[in-house]
């Protein structure tokens, strides 16, 4: 049940909301974050829970003591939690987590699915994925093929389900799996993943989706209508894209498509038994697919905001997102001289709240460089892991250059300025935030010879501005962090 009026609480509920930073200009003002695609803020109130099941801290494979038996307690509550996020049913799936983000659960499934049908040694993989769920594919599970998308570049949109049947027709019988974002970590255009795993499953494929870019913005059901076959097999995402940042990576599972192999990692917490020859695997999910001390502060955390989301209501933060967005679509439409990339028509193509873009005649580093030096709008620029689908995206632009994006040495001629500028939401983004970018883009259109003049390009792309500088040491140096925390203590190192 959503819980009303709770959204504007919990969207402000960000410690890391109101941190300021010196500009090029003298002033000292607000940063508007506009990076949540590549990590999220941390949500307050479920840090708190972390922060108070330290004062309880043991490993969860110690049984009896008082710590250990809350702390195994809130780990399974954690794992609850991310089943009940994605409605998955907990007798027919597990979910587990792995490493910082979802690479690791992601590399985990493609060795895993690539094991248990080697005959079938292809993926197909859509053209926007991350790297990180194209290549774990292409080192464990033979062939990737990629699925194009619809329509032309600039204004490409999700996957083009024609040309994707057409694929699994043609390699009948050899697809293993299909490897595919729910939404995009570069234009955020949602790809209809129930549609595609109907298609997937009339071809005997599994469909692996990576939701690390959908799962803060959007509600998502592993079984959509509950049509067996329009359910998703496995999903992955980052607990760092969902407000919790060092929590792990997370995978849920249909457990039928663990169950008949050893899991991939092994150690202690994930057997029965141990002799000096042989071992026996626990059948117990998720315990098996979790060798090792797990990161337990990190996946409560998680488990905290998933719950929170939950009261808050996806559909509510879905809609509030929608309407910032739109507001930033409409606000770069102003701007003269903006390209967005992929189809920026959400009523036509549906977007969640990242757009990448480029200023006519600006290089995406001197862009991104003065949002954050003179407006303190921080944003991402560059390929973003994923890019076989920038070059897609930039494909006319680069032809029109005399450069083909397809050819071998692309790398070595698109370098220093290849890329894009990206935008990017979080519950907690305003509409200050948004024009606070619009603002800085339109000042750098106006004045561009103003800015360039006070910038030196590395040759990696990169701008440093010529006479400002702001070193991270001084912004935030860890050791004087932890010299302020001593403080606290009257004989710090004193040896009981
Ligand atoms: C769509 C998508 N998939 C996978 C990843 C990789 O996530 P991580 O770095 O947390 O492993 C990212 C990170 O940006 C992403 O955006």
């Amino acid at each position: 049940m959503p819980h009303q009026n709770s959204s504007v609480a919990v969207a402000t509920d960000f410690p890391a909301l109101t941190t300021r930073y010196p500009l090029a200009d003298g002033r000292i003002i607000r940063r508007h974050y506009l990076d949540s695609a590549a990590s999220t803020l941390t949500m307050g109130c479920a840090k708190q829970v972390a922060d108070e099941l330290l004062r309880h801290y043991a490993n969860t494979h110690s049984e009896l003591h008082f710590s250990a038996r809350i702390v195994s307690h809130a780990y399974a509550w954690a794992h609850q939690q991310v089943l009940k996020f994605v409605h998955a049913d907990p007798v027919q799936h597990t979910a587990f987590f792995a490493g910082t983000g979802c690479t690791a659960p992601l590399n985990r499934l493609a060795r895993s699915l690539a094991a248990q049908r080697p005959e079938r040694n292809i993926v197909l993989a859509s053209l926007m994925e991350h790297h990180a769920n194209d290549l774990p594919h292409r080192k464990h599970a033979g062939t990737v093929v990629q699925i194009p998308l619809i329509g032309p570049a600039p204004a490409l949109g999700a996957v083009n389900l024609m040309a994707l049947e057409r694929l699994l027709e043609q390699h009948q019988g050899r697809v293993n799996y299909l490897a595919i974002s729910a939404a995009s970590n570069v234009t955020g255009i949602i790809n209809p993943v129930h549609t595609i795993a109907a298609l997937a499953h009339r071809h005997g494929a599994w469909i692996v989706v990576d939701a690390s870019q959908y799962l803060a913005h959007a509600p998502l059901s592993i079984s959509d209508t509950g049509a067996p076959e329009r359910e998703l097999d496995a999903l992955a995402f980052s607990g760092h894209k969902l407000y919790a940042p060092g929590s792990p990576g997370v995978a849920v599972v249909r457990r039928t498509l663990l169950a008949s192999q050893e899991p991939d990692e092994v150690g202690g917490g994930m057997v029965d038994d141990v002799s000096r020859t042989g071992y026996q695997v626990t059948a117990r999910f998720p315990d098996r697919e979790e060798a090792g001390t797990p990161n337990i502060l990190g996946a409560v955390q998680l488990g905290a905001v998933l719950n929170v989301l939950q009261r808050v209501g996806m559909a509510q933060i879905h809609a509030a997102e929608q309407v910032r967005l739109r507001q930033l679509l409409a606000g770069l439409a102003t701007v003269p001289g903006v390209r967005i990339y992929g189809d920026s028509d959400p009523d036509r193509t549906p977007r969640l709240g990242t757009v990448a873009f480029n200023l006519d005649g600006l290089e995406q580093g001197l862009v991104a460089a003065v949002l954050n030096d003179y407006f303190n709008v921080a944003v991402r620029n560059g390929c973003f892991c994923a890019h076989p689908y920038v070059r897609e995206l930039l494909k006319p632009e680069l032809w029109a250059m005399e450069i083909d994006p397809d050819a071998v040495d692309a790398a070595l001629q698109l370098k220093a300025w290849q890329g894009m500028v990206r935008a990017s939401l979080g519950l907690y983004s305003t509409a200050e935030d948004v024009a606070a970018l619009l603002t800085g883009l339109r000042d750098l259109q106006s004045r561009p010879d103003f800015y360039r003049a006070h910038y030196a390009a590395d040759t990696a792309g990169n701008c440093h501005h010529r006479t400002f500088t702001a070193p991270a040491e001084l912004l935030f140096d860890p050791e004087a962090a932890l010299d302020r925390a001593l403080e606290r203590l009257s004989a710090p190192f004193a040896v009981l």
